[in-house]
């Protein structure tokens, strides 16, 4: 039947399911993680669901993320995966619009901008920033949305440090509600069905020629000004960069970059913050905690948040570590098949043209690799990063105070690996790392009716589902 998809010899198990076409869609969108851990309890690392009629063979465990995440070029897609989710988003001549190759070369113009040096001056920046935004939160005691908040803060520190202070002064007026069209045209429908006439694609596309001659129009400004001495990424596109084969990278393309670079860190750090501030909350006593650990850097609160010092704030970085394995903000990495592909160590091939997913979350948050694994414990990670320096030869250090491992086979791997690995880490880190700190010195917060928010996990990125906090100010 055209309906069911019938399961071809040697290909890993097929997830049963009632409805035809939709296939286990709705079974797997309620609670995706409980999904997951049913299957993998029944069938082992790989299964294979129906979404929509494609086939979606989920890899679990270290070693289905190894799979994923080091597949040959030959053999699996990303831009495939990816092309009509971001395309329409992102503009061509951009990340999946190219060649791997070239997606290689612009990776590296962006890592290059995100120099320790820029990364510096950003520090200063997002600390004022956060500073201005939570003075709103000016009574001695109130209810709020945290979510909201970080959603709000973060496009402000991000557009001010990457986007450049043209597009920041604009982000109350003009920019704000680009940006919201072009987002609202950035979720799972698109990846299933390529140009589907929906109201919000037609706003998407609107609004992606309006960034771009936004961010155009500032390049040429900036270029009549003589303007060069900027800190952010528009400075060093538009500067520094030419391929290999000695072509200059186009403004166009500069603006392209800059509007993946939005998409790729707005709600992944966003959630991240928000995730990481509820988790805070609902251990109080881990305030103090924080704020000892500043006073041990800084010598006060008082003292201005520095580069070097946020460097040294392991407690910090822990509780974003820890934020980031509960809740991995991208929830399945997928590619392509290109041909017929078996997994090693198994009997299975899987037929050619069907999508392979990890999902982070799954060895995130399993027994195996993580003790109590449900529990947030940022302390968990001090004798982590211990046992790792023992096992682990693909140790990346970015400065941090923490080593991150790059090889794929880790059971943590909230920015992936190999080729398609982040490359906003240690961005993503220090901006997180500075609002914490800066947050810390503010309030102290508790859960609201001691409620820990469940995950929406219809949204691109997994949020928290009403996340209301009662703060309490310290400086008044
Ligand atoms: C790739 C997570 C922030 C830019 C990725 C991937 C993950 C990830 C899991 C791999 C995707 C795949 O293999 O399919 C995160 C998380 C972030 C974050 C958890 C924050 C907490 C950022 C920021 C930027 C950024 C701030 C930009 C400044 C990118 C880029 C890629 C990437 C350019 C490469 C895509 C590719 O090669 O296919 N990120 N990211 N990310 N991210 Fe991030």
């Amino acid at each position: 039947s055209i309906l069911y998809v019938k399961r071809k010899q040697n290909e890993p198990p097929i997830v049963p399911y009632w409805i035809p076409v939709i296939g286990s869609a709705i079974t797997m969108g309620m609670d995706p993680i409980k999904f997951y851990r049913k299957y993998q309890q029944e069938y082992g690392n790989y299964f294979t669901f129906i979404l929509l009629g494609k086939r979606m063979v989920t890899c679990l465990g270290s070693e289905g993320n190894n799979f994923v995440f080091n597949a040959k070029l030959a053999n699996a897609s990303a831009e495939a995966a990816y092309k009509s989710l971001t395309v329409p988003v992102f503009g061509k001549g951009v990340v999946y619009d190219v060649h791997n190759s070239v997606l290689m070369e612009q990776k590296k113009f962006v890592k290059a901008g995100l120099s320790n040096e820029n990364l510096r001056a950003y520090v200063p920046m997002i600390e004022m920033e956060t500073k201005n935004y939570f003075s709103r939160w000016n009574k001695q005691s109130d209810i709020q949305d945290v979510h909201k908040a970080t959603a709000e803060l973060i496009i402000m520190t991000a557009s001010k440090c990457l986007l450049g202070e043209e597009v920041r002064s604009k982000l109350d007026e003009s920019f704000a509600q680009i940006f919201h069209d072009l987002d609202g045209g950035f979720k799972p429908v698109n990846f299933l069905f390529e140009d589907l006439p929906l109201p919000s694609n037609k706003l998407r596309d609107q609004a992606h020629v309006k960034m771009r001659h936004f961010f155009m129009d500032i390049m040429k400004d900036r270029r009549e000004k003589g303007i060069t001495d900027r800190t952010d990424i528009m400075q060093y596109l538009t500067t520094h960069c030419q391929y290999k084969d000695g072509r200059k990278l186009s403004d166009e393309e500069s603006a392209h970059i800059m509007i993946a670079m939005l998409m790729a860190g707005q709600h992944t750090s966003s959630t991240t913050t928000a995730w990481a501030l509820l988790y805070l909350a609902s251990q109080p006593n881990l305030f103090n905690e924080l704020r000892k650990e500043q006073i041990e850097v800084f010598g006060s609160l008082d003292e201005p948040l520095t580069f070097d010092g946020i460097k040294k704030l392991t407690l910090h970085d822990n509780v974003v570590r820890e934020s980031l394995r509960l809740r991995p903000p991208i929830f399945n990495v997928i590619r392509k098949v290109l041909r017929d592909l078996p997994i090693p160590g198994t009997q299975y091939v899987i037929p050619k043209d069907s999508y392979i997913q990890s999902i982070l979350a799954i060895s995130h948050r399993s027994e195996g690799y993580f003790e109590n694994a449900e529990t947030f414990n940022p302390n968990r990670w001090v004798d982590f990063d211990q046992n790792v320096k023992e096992r682990d030869d693909d140790l990346v250090d970015y400065g941090f105070g923490v080593l991150h491992s790059a090889s794929a086979k880790s059971p943590f791997l909230p920015f992936g690996a190999g080729r398609h690995r982040c490359i906003g880490e240690p961005f993503a880190y220090l901006q997180i790392k500075t609002i914490i700190a800066v947050f810390v010195r503010m309030f102290d917060l508790e859960l609201y009716k001691n409620k820990f928010p469940e995950c929406d996990f219809t949204t691109m990125i997994v949020q928290p589902k009403d996340p209301l906090v009662q703060y309490t100010r310290r400086d008044n």
